[in-house]
């Protein structure tokens, strides 16, 4: 077993939740790797969103590894962590992890580094805010950074 395949919470932001269902599979069965990097995708916009406080969109994804399968019926719990703030980019780890068959063990199925940047309404960078010009909750949520 991978050493990262353990039970222990992860100590991240939990940012979303959702069980992954028949429609999600592939002819054989087993969930697509593309929909479980989606829901990483959606928990990192979410986060990249409301660290900067604007639209923002994916630049890159870094080190994607999927450690083990996911199964329908299985809880899929996205983690954030922001681990950079550049001027308008920033980099936020996220790690997805199952609860198998809803109520089952807990395992992590994946991780990766996604980029994210600040944009306007025309797709053009902007600046990313400092830490003590965003709300509270997003203070709280995401760290010092
Ligand atoms: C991301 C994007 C806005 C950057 O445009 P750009 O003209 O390079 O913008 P800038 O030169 O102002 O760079 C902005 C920041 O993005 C970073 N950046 C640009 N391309 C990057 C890449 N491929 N990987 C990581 N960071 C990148 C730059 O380093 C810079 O960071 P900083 O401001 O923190 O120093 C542009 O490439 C884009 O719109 N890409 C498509 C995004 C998209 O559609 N995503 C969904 C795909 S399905």
């Amino acid at each position: 077993m991978n050493e990262e395949n353990n039970s222990q919470p992860p100590g991240r932001t939990p940012t979303t939740r959702t069980m992954a269902m028949p429609a999600d599979t592939n002819p054989s069965g087993d969930v697509f790797g593309g929909w479980v990097l989606s829901q990483m995708d959606i928990a990192a916009g979410i986060c990249a969103g409301q660290r900067s406080q604007s639209r923002v969109v994916t630049a890159a994804i870094d080190g994607m590894h999927f450690y083990r399968p996911v199964h329908v019926g299985d809880i899929l719990g996205v983690y954030t962590t922001i681990t950079r703030i550049g001027r308008s980019s920033m980099d936020i780890l996220i790690e997805a992890w199952v609860r198998r068959d809803r109520i089952g063990i807990r395992e992590k199925v994946t991780d990766a580094t996604f980029t994210f940047v600040a944009v306007d309404d025309n797709g053009k960078s902007i600046p990313i805010p400092p830490k003590d010009q965003v709300p509270q909750y997003v203070k709280d949520k995401f760290g010092d950074l």
